[in-house]
């Protein structure tokens, strides 16, 4: 298995482009099921989550074309030949659940494995059935699989949802296009990545308002067209680039990056001392003299501080003048990274759902070992500003949701390498 080394101690200097989100694409492309005419995704991002949604697509009868080197992807779905996600693509990702909502829509029927808990929590998916069956479709669980049925066809109802869900609001949302009558959800996510999906299905000729707030209002129309949609830039990469100097010492341009995507996150980090500036082709990243100061941080819904963020957050902290608080929200399990990081020298205190972080002058490189997406580019981060080499394995989860990290990085100058399973 591939493993990163990093020698820490570079200052970074450069541009490091932001690619298109993952998490937004992961719910563009099944968005593609509730049309019979093609759906193009520009800007995609070439990962291995988008490869296995690929896959599971492609097992319910979409093509699925990547052109430009995996950069634009072209979904078409003249019929769904299945109607069941198999357990052992939908047990690979959660995101896999999206395929229930169009299915559903286009056809009124479709049995998708239930997903199960993953390293960072239980992560149910009862929002999504509930939301489902409040649009007048027919649940039953049986044997790992939730079998839906709409024969007549989903119907427009009223649903808030009791805690704030992006994949649910993104299945009810898919769903509610096709729905007979006026669908409202309360309580939505707001994330970029829904107004993104809204952006993109309105293109397909879907009727939707209010994205970006927590009242979404869709009209249900009687069928989807084709379209070109360019997948929104990615704010969790950005921000996790953008620590980047912060943490090493520098100035980077993320190209592609806009702070409104970021904008609670970038107020923390300028009150730990870092400059952003926002320029014409994004923003740029200073971190000159001087030791970061600690602050604390509550991860929350959009627009507040993203959860998919705050293992980074971890590694900046850990070197801040000062004590931090880091709050987790979202999940009840997100702090794997701790004792890891606690491996390179951090001083990190976890109590239920708060880290208490003790900043110290320097870490030191060590191996360390990623337990999901977010903690293993936490480690590499830490490694940039650490004493001597960081040796990251099981980068798998990397490679979920990061593109070319290792290029990405070493072109402002930081010393990261993959080493290959051949080469250990
Ligand atoms: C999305 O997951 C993202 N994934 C996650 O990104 C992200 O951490 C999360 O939103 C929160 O921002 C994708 O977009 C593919 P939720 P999702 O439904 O949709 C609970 C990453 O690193 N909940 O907003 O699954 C749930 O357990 C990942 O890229 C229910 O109780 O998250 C959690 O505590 C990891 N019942 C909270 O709500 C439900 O039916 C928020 O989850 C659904 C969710």
């Amino acid at each position: 298995m591939d493993s990163i080394l990093v020698r820490g101690g570079a200052e970074l200097n450069g541009t490091i482009p932001i690619s298109g989100a993952k998490n937004a694409c992961l719910a563009l492309m099944p968005a593609a099921l509730l049309s019979d005419e093609p759906l193009t995704l520009t800007n995609a991002p070439r990962l291995s989550d988008i490869r296995t949604m690929t896959v599971l697509l492609e097992s319910l009868g979409c093509e699925v074309a990547r052109l430009q080197a995996g950069r634009v992807l072209v979904v078409g779905t003249e019929r769904i030949s299945n109607h069941t996600a198999d357990y052992d693509i939908v047990r690979k990702m959660r995101a896999s659940i999206l395929v229930l909502g169009p299915m559903l829509a286009r056809d009124g029927h479709a049995v998708v494995s239930l997903p199960g808990g993953c390293a960072i929590g239980a992560r149910p998916v009862d929002l999504h059935l509930k939301g489902l069956e409040a649009l007048g479709a027919t649940l039953d669980l049986r044997d790992g699989y939730v079998h839906a049925e709409a024969r007549g066809g989903l119907k427009g109802a009223v649903f808030e949802f009791p805690i704030v869900s992006v994949g649910g609001t993104e299945n009810l949302l898919m769903a509610a296009t096709l729905a007979k009558g006026t669908t409202v959800l309360k309580n939505a996510a707001r994330e970029p990545e829904i107004v993104d999906l809204a952006e993109c299905l309105r293109r397909m000729g879907a009727r939707i308002e209010g994205d970006g707030t927590s009242e979404i209002i869709i009209e249900g129309v009687e069928r989807l067209s084709g379209a070109t949609h360019p997948v929104v830039a990615d704010r969790i990469e950005l921000g996790t680039y953008m620590l980047a100097p912060a943490i090493a010492g520098g100035r980077v341009e993320l190209s592609g990056g806009r702070r409104d995507l970021v904008a609670a996150f970038c107020d923390k980090l300028e009150e730990a001392g870092v400059e952003i500036e926002e320029t014409r082709s994004g923003l740029t990243v200073t971190r000159r003299n001087g030791r970061i100061r600690a602050t604390d941080v509550v991860t929350a819904p959009h627009p507040g501080f993203p959860t998919d963020l705050q293992a980074q957050m971890m590694a900046l902290l850990a070197t801040a003048d000062g004590v931090s608080h880091l709050e987790e929200r979202i999940f009840e399990n997100r702090f794997m990274h701790a004792p890891e990081l606690a491996r390179m020298g951090a001083e990190i205190d976890v109590q239920g759902g708060t880290a208490r972080v003790t900043g110290v002058e320097r870490l030191r490189g060590a191996p360390v070992m990623a337990t999901d997406l977010r903690a293993s580019v936490s480690l590499i981060l830490a490694g940039l500003a650490a004493e001597g080499e960081t040796r990251v394995s099981r980068v798998y989860h990397l490679d979920r949701g990061y593109e070319h990290v290792e290029e990405k990085l070493s072109a402002c100058g930081a010393r990261i390498e993959r080493i290959g399973e051949a080469a250990e």
